[in-house]
């Protein structure tokens, strides 16, 4: 190798260091100052009279699907989510993230217990969201509504899990 490649070489390496140097913070700051402005909105789940009938003797929690909509700083993205909605009467509504707060599996409604039962490691709720038995490490977490114009609106988070507190990851 002559001097002139060693140098060249050298030239190249050093300047592919400070390339990522100098390049990973700005990107890492971008993509955190695009999270940081994620609009949290409310979506839209339906009418408050379609969800359940109040009028039935014995409350019975409803999946409901939906579309959520972000925006972030540059682009606005939708995909499919779900919760359980618990309608008590027209004006006591709760609304569950489906994620059980053990591990992340899914869980489900079991009508026989009358009890929220998750598969994976047997972790059981009230309808009221509440732990009764099982390694689940707090409550359901319950979401943020609103009714406008006699339709349910959330506002759709995830939750770390396997933890006691209630920490919004996204
Ligand atoms: S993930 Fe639900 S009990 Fe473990």
């Amino acid at each position: 190798m002559t001097r002139r490649t060693f140098f060249k070489s050298a030239t190249a390496g050093i300047g592919s260091v400070l390339a990522v140097m100098i390049g990973y913070p700005l990107i890492d700051s971008l993509v955190s100052s695009s999270k940081a402005l994620v609009k949290r909105t409310f979506s839209k789940l339906g009418s408050v009279n379609d969800i359940q009938n109040s009028f039935k003797p014995i409350v019975q929690p409803t999946k409901v699907n939906f579309s959520k909509t972000d925006q972030d700083a540059f682009v606005s993205f939708t995909k499919p989510e779900q919760v359980w909605v618990v309608k008590k009467s027209p004006t006591d509504i709760k609304v569950f993230s489906p994620i059980c707060t053990h591990l992340g599996c899914r869980y489900n409604w079991d009508e026989d217990k009358k009890q929220f039962v998750c598969p994976c490691h047997n972790s059981v709720y009230t309808i009221d969201g509440k732990v009764v038995s099982g390694p689940a490490p707090r409550d359901l977490d319950e979401l943020p509504i609103e009714m406008k114009d006699g339709d349910l609106y959330v506002q759709y988070e995830k939750f770390e899990v396997g933890i006691p507190q209630k920490i919004i990851i996204d």
